[in-house]
């Protein structure tokens, strides 16, 4: 069977990767990166419309299709599948506001009783502006729409929340994503990734996971798409996990079942854990990158019965497990990002880096030119190790990605320090 992956993150790279090992099915991406091409069969797809994705689909034969980001969710790029007669993993359209529309998903969270933080709305950048200016203590400032993880600022200050409303809504720094904002409450504490995949009715939890937002060590910088992730983290003990699932998982789950959009695909929740409390910042409608290489790096056999599973409406028969006890990632990206960064530095050491043992190395931006693999994005690679324990996993993600060379390379040298300082917990 042709299983066609829509993405050319690192995630899609995963995803491939684990899909590829599985007997009968061909991989085929688009538009992949350098690095898919080992895994996969490569298509072009200039812009990942649901009527593209759909023709796409058609042409090479798919037998089922793996949507990973969340733009084509989002525009509903399952919906037209389903509409073609294709089977599709990811939710539809409507349930896809979960992330497409910050306010959407705040709004739902209030009516179901999901704990999250405290907000307000606005459409008027003078009422917004007023609002933070007269609160006096840290607020969050958010666009609606998508934004890539970078239309959030936690600010400190009125001044900062002011300038950050500033560019949300008056220079419209992220487009019509900015037409709203959103203005939440600063909640203190340690996040974590959790994802269940639903079939609309029942899930199947995954390993968690702890993604690094700042660009900079020590959590300091702007925020990124995520710098890397380790998986599990301490703090989601099981009294953690038995909680999100009971007060954030279910109810939401419910709720879409509620209001007849049962919700089919991944369920990301962005948790802050608050002195052993679970409050949603918020959700996410596909696999998170770079948590999801980190999830791929352990997860035993195939993945294509959970996916599978969630398209037709049944992971009763998924019992996920677990086969490497812990998994770290480091992304390397391009100097300057989350800015404005150079691209079409050639990479080198790659083949040193996979050499380590328990390594993966998933492409993201990368291109091939003149026979050479090239920085193509922001985000470049995500070097995903295994181990027995998290120090093992780090010390060897850490050996490659120093391992591999280019210019303007960035990197985060502390991922997982919050798990690597504190004693070793449960895993799940
Ligand atoms: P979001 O895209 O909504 O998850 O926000 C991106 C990042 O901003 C999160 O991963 C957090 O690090 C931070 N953040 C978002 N909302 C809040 C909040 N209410 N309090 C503190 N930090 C937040
Ligand atoms: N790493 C966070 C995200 O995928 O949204």
């Amino acid at each position: 069977m042709k299983v066609l992956v829509i993405g050319s993150g690192a995630r899609e790279h995963a995803l491939a990767w684990k899909l590829a090992q599985d007997e009968g099915v061909d991989v085929v991406v688009a538009p992949g990166n350098a690095g898919m091409g080992a895994v996969a069969e490569r298509r072009p797809l200039p812009k990942a419309t649901p009527e593209a994705i759909v023709a796409l689909a058609t042409e090479v034969g798919a037998g089922f299709v793996v949507v990973g980001p969340e733009a084509p969710l989002v525009d509903g790029a399952i919906d037209a599948l389903a509409a073609a007669g294709i089977e599709a993993f990811g939710p539809a359209r409507f349930q896809a506001q979960l992330e497409g529309s910050k306010i959407f998903s705040k709004e739902f969270m209030a009516r179901h009783g999901v704990p999250t933080a405290g907000f307000r709305v606005f459409d008027d950048a003078d009422e917004a502006e007023a609002y933070v200016r007269a609160a006096g203590r840290p607020l969050v400032v958010k666009a609606d729409g998508l934004a890539a993880g970078k239309g959030v600022t936690v600010a400190k200050d009125a001044d900062e929340a002011a300038d950050a409303v500033d560019r949300i809504m008056r220079q419209r720094e992220f487009g019509g994503a900015g037409a709203r904002v959103l203005i939440e409450e600063c909640l203190v504490g340690e996040e974590v990734s959790f994802h269940v995949v639903s079939d609309g009715e029942r899930y199947v939890p995954m390993a968690p996971a702890q993604d690094h937002k700042r660009a900079y060590d020590g959590d300091q910088g702007p925020n990124t798409g995520g710098m890397g992730a380790y998986s599990p983290p301490p703090v989601f003990t099981d009294e953690v996990r038995q909680k999100t699932l009971a007060r954030v998982v279910e109810p939401t789950l419910a709720g879409m079942r509620a209001e007849g959009h049962p919700f089919r695909g991944a369920l990301f929740v962005g948790l802050m854990i608050v002195d052993g409390e679970p409050l949603v910042l918020e959700y996410n409608t596909r696999f998170g990158d770079p948590e999801c290489e980190s999830m791929m790096m352990r997860w035993q056999g195939s993945i294509l019965p959970l996916l599978q599973g969630s398209a037709r409406g049944d992971v009763s028969a998924v019992e996920p497990v677990w086969e490497a006890p812990t998994s770290l990632c480091v992304v390397l990206a391009s100097g300057g990002y989350p800015g404005a960064y150079e691209t079409g530095k050639v990479i080198e050491g790659l083949e040193a880096a996979a050499a380590v043992e328990g390594v993966e190395v998933f492409h993201a931006g990368t291109a091939e030119r003149d026979g050479q693999v090239v920085t193509h994005g922001g985000r470049v690679l995500t070097v995903t190790a295994v181990g027995d324990t998290l120090e093992q996993a780090a010390e060897r993600a850490y050996r490659a990605a120093d391992a591999i060379t280019f210019d303007g390379k960035m990197l985060r040298r502390d991922i997982g320090w919050r798990a690597r300082s504190a004693s070793p917990s449960r895993s799940s």
